[in-house]
């Protein structure tokens, strides 16, 4: 079925523009590849957030292509929000326990820091498991509130935005709007 389009008589308020979140994915990039050059760590395990992070994922992948990084790159779904809302994170372990995580130097991506409850269940569970050289976080969006991400060593972030609920770029409600170019704020809210 096809997106419903937004509703025309709720102005819809783009946050964030194609070219704000290009650049941002570039300078992202470049301090990945500079940090990673610094310690000699010449491949990464790339580990990316499903459903929500597959854009900023293939866009970020691309960009470190060109700098000569080496990646190994694979996806766990990992779920949380109805509508939205937030709630009980599902997280797929089987798809987690294919690949031994043993002595790699994981960089994960998602889209979005809320809660952290996302990326703290996935730390626990590879951590329970395996024991990575190093285990980074990278995330295109964090909402100013809440979380401290010092305490998920989130390294990498690409704007701090306000405490609403947002779409576009891959990030969806109810699996709608996902295709949008942009970030904007969710007109329903
Ligand atoms: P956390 O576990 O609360 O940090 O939430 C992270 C996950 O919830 C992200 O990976 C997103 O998929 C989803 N999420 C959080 N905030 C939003 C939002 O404003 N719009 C759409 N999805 C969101
Ligand atoms: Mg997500």
């Amino acid at each position: 079925m096809l997106a419903k389009p937004l509703k025309k008589e709720k102005q819809i308020k783009i946050l964030l523009t194609e070219e704000e979140i290009k650049e941002s994915i570039k300078l992202l990039a470049k301090r990945i590849h500079e940090d990673y050059t610094k310690k000699e760590i010449t491949e990464i395990y790339l580990l990316f957030v499903l459903k929500g992070s597959f854009i900023f994922a293939a866009d970020l992948i691309r960009e470190l292509s060109k700098l000569n990084l080496k990646m190994k790159i694979d996806a766990i779904k990992i779920s949380s929000y109805e509508g939205t809302k937030s709630g009980k994170i599902n997280i797929c372990l089987s798809e987690l326990l294919i690949n031994n995580l043993d002595n790699k130097n994981i960089l994960i991506i998602d889209d979005i820091l809320d809660t952290g409850k996302t990326l703290h269940t996935l730390k626990w569970n590879i951590k329970r498991y395996y024991k990575p050289k190093s285990l980074e976080f990278c995330c295109l969006l964090k909402k100013e509130q809440k979380i401290n991400d010092v305490y998920l060593n989130v390294n990498y972030i690409g704007f701090v935005i306000p405490n609403r609920f947002i779409v576009g770029y891959g990030l969806d409600y109810n699996g709608l709007y996902r295709e949008l170019p942009y970030i904007a704020i969710y007109p329903g809210e």
